[in-house]
């Protein structure tokens, strides 16, 4: 059994999933394989192919352990958690995804293991919303990251060719065709060193909840731009940028619907804007390499995911060139289960 799930990119939309609002990601041609074969005994064994490193331990009482293992024993946890009877695995991963870039690599890898088991045990599996609930439940409990549901859904849910508006109030996704004519959208790593990546971005939740107290809201999806003014700094900027982050979204859209591309660079240079300003996820490695883009040529360029390092986004035009490292992506299908030939 063999299941391979994507990373991501997103598109615009950012720190916006906790907050009950709107985001337009995809998922990427690149990600997460993992292999499952049966074993007898009521253990997983997995072998990270990538990493030259191996973990083992009994299926029906993972330990917690720092690392990439986390994921692996969270996802069999929460499976086991949700009902789904898994048998005994022998387990091999390999990816294409850079770690630790903010392209979602752990989200494809939770995906992948989820899918891989649910397969191999013939369990029947929990719908794609469900499924992205529990592994991101593994990102929140066994990671102690308290991300949304951005990446898991971007992952399961992707189609080829499109993006995916999801509206994280009403878990609405709705697949917004991605044309670009002759542009292209490139990723760069900023190479940020990514150190106390999930308490800012716990800090940042937190503020956001803060906020939400404050003005008497059960999401800042209720908010707007007025409001802000009554709150104290840094949350009045922390919303700002949720709010108009989700305008944004709809904005981007229109302007590919309009085949657009100087205004969608520009609602890029924007969302990267508030990022560093508003929302103070940015570092001076991410402003370096947003900075490479534009001086190359981007129509437009931003940090991307959770913040403070790894890979920035660009979106060129044809008479340009991205930068010499520069990634290419576009959007791939989303996440599936095959038996191998
Ligand atoms: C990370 C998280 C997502 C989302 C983004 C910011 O990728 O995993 O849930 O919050 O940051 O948009």
């Amino acid at each position: 059994m063999e299941a391979f799930a994507p990373g991501r990119v997103n598109l615009i939309g950012e720190h916006t999933d906790y907050n009950q609002g709107l985001a337009l990601p995809f998922a990427i041609d690149r990600g997460i394989t993992v292999t499952a074969e049966p074993i007898q005994a009521r253990t997983i064994e997995v072998q990270a192919l990538d990493l030259g490193q191996t973990d083992r331990f009994n299926l029906d009482s993972p330990q917690r352990i720092p690392g990439w293992p986390a994921f692996v024993r969270g996802t069999v946890a929460e499976l086991s958690r949700a009902g789904v009877e898994l048998i005994g695995a022998r387990l091999t991963i390999t990816g294409d995804i850079p770690r630790g870039a903010g392209l979602s690599s752990s989200a494809a890898l939770e995906v992948a293991l989820a899918l891989a088991l649910i397969a191999l045990s013939d369990a029947s599996a929990p719908d794609r919303i469900e499924l992205a609930r529990l592994c991101s439940r593994v990102e929140n409990e066994w990671s102690g990251a308290q991300t949304g549901l951005l990446d898991q859904l971007s992952s399961l849910c992707g189609q080829p060719g499109h993006c995916l508006r999801i509206d994280f109030r009403t878990l609405e996704i709705r697949p917004v065709a991605l044309e670009l004519d002759e542009h292209r959208l490139v990723t760069l790593d900023s190479g940020s060193p990514r150190v106390n990546t999930s308490s800012g971005y716990n800090q940042r939740r937190a503020e956001c909840s803060r906020a939400c107290e404050l003005l008497g809201l059960p999401s800042l999806r209720e908010a707007r731009l007025e409001m802000t003014q009554e709150l104290p700094e840094p949350l009045g900027r922390r919303a700002r940028h949720v709010i108009r982050s989700n305008a944004r979204v709809d904005q981007a859209i229109a302007a590919l619907e309009r085949h657009d591309f100087p205004a969608l660079g520009e609602l890029l240079d924007e969302s990267h804007a508030s990022l560093r300003e508003d929302y103070e996820i940015s570092t001076p490695e991410v402003e370096d390499a947003v900075g490479a883009l534009k001086a190359a040529g981007a129509l437009g360029a931003r940090i991307m995911g959770g913040g403070f390092g790894g890979h920035v986004l660009g979106l060129f035009g044809p008479g340009s060139t991205a930068p010499d490292g520069s990634l290419n992506v576009r959007p791939g299908p989303g996440a599936r289960a095959y038996h191998q030939l």
